[in-house]
């Protein structure tokens, strides 16, 4: 008995939301087959379109966050399961691509195991793989990973994610200039301490934008992509950033940021067509700067 499971690819933080906004894209994300096999354990047998990752059930993402799964339940399973994975979000992109390996395996054993746990009580599983990853085990990745569209982590503890209102119309075009930056660096680089000033504009931005996502109202969902806490640290790292920003505004966009910890961007727009010009200008300034680029457009 076989099963394949597909997990989104994720833009995490949402500017001004760190670790507590996220957002799924369609068309991109990971794919991973799930074997049952008659020794119990968890294996991986093959990963494809990555070379640098573990197979080692204790060093993969998959296999920690299927775990954490496993651990929880008091009937354990009599039987093993084999993984194959089929990376398309690459480490390192900013595109979540950790917790759309943890989604796909704690979704898919979830489902040979009969849904024992809902969709949402599957989040808390899949940080387990964040944590692996990224030395924090954040939700802002693997929650839209598995529940689709806009989320809210609205406490961490205890964990309370909720699904937000979104209009139709809103897209999302991302861009990975082919370098890569570490989550676990990226996390570092940022200060613990924040001045109070900089966290009132903050939190009326993330209540702007929930609020704006909830209306409708793309003009304040435009006004609240900002933030003033991770961006101006992490911008430094990504080169042609602030361009980058400057181009999607004039081709339309609302507002654009770091998707996650970097180093690719987003841009949120009304309308497919405005996604695909935003997407045409990012191509356009990243060959100007001569880094190849990954650009995808997507409904949200
Ligand atoms: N919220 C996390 C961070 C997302 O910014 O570090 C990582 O993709």
């Amino acid at each position: 008995e076989s099963i394949k499971v597909f997990a989104p690819a994720t833009v995490a933080n949402v500017a001004c939301g760190y670790d507590v906004l996220g957002f799924a894209l369609e068309g991109i994300g990971d794919e991973l087959i799930i074997t049952k096999t008659e020794s119990p354990g968890l294996t991986i047998t093959d990963i494809h379109g990555s070379n640098h990752l573990s197979k080692k059930p204790e060093e993969n993402v998959i296999t920690v966050a299927a775990q954490a799964l496993i651990d929880s339940l008091t009937k354990k399973p009599d039987f093993g399961l084999q993984f194959e994975l089929t990376k398309k979000v690459q480490p390192g992109s900013g595109l979540g691509s950790s917790a759309s390996s943890s989604a796909a395996a704690v979704f898919g054993v979830n489902q040979i195991l009969g849904e024992p746990f809902s969709t949402t009580e599957l989040v808390r599983f899949a940080m387990e793989g964040e944590k692996l990853a990224s030395g924090v085990p954040h939700a802002d990745n693997v929650a839209p990973s598995l529940l689709g569209g806009f989320v809210l982590i609205r406490s961490y503890n205890p964990l309370d994610v909720i699904p937000l209102q979104f209009p139709d119309e809103l897209c999302a075009t991302v861009v990975h200039p082919q370098i890569e930056v570490k989550t676990s660096d990226a996390k570092k680089m940022l200060r613990q301490q924040i001045e109070l000033r900089d966290a009132i504009v903050q939190w009326g931005n993330v209540a702007g934008l929930v609020s704006g996502l909830a209306q409708g109202d793309y003009g304040l969902i435009g006004r609240s992509l900002q933030d003033v806490i991770a961006e101006p640290i992490r911008g430094i790292l990504i080169p042609g950033f602030a361009e980058a920003k400057q181009k999607s505004k004039e081709a339309g966009a609302l507002g654009a940021s770091i998707s996650g910890s970097g180093p690719s961007i987003f841009a949120l727009s009304q309308g497919m067509k405005n996604a695909q010009q935003v997407a045409e200008a990012f191509r356009k300034l990243f060959e100007d700067i001569g880094l190849e680029s990954y650009v995808h457009v997507s409904p949200i």
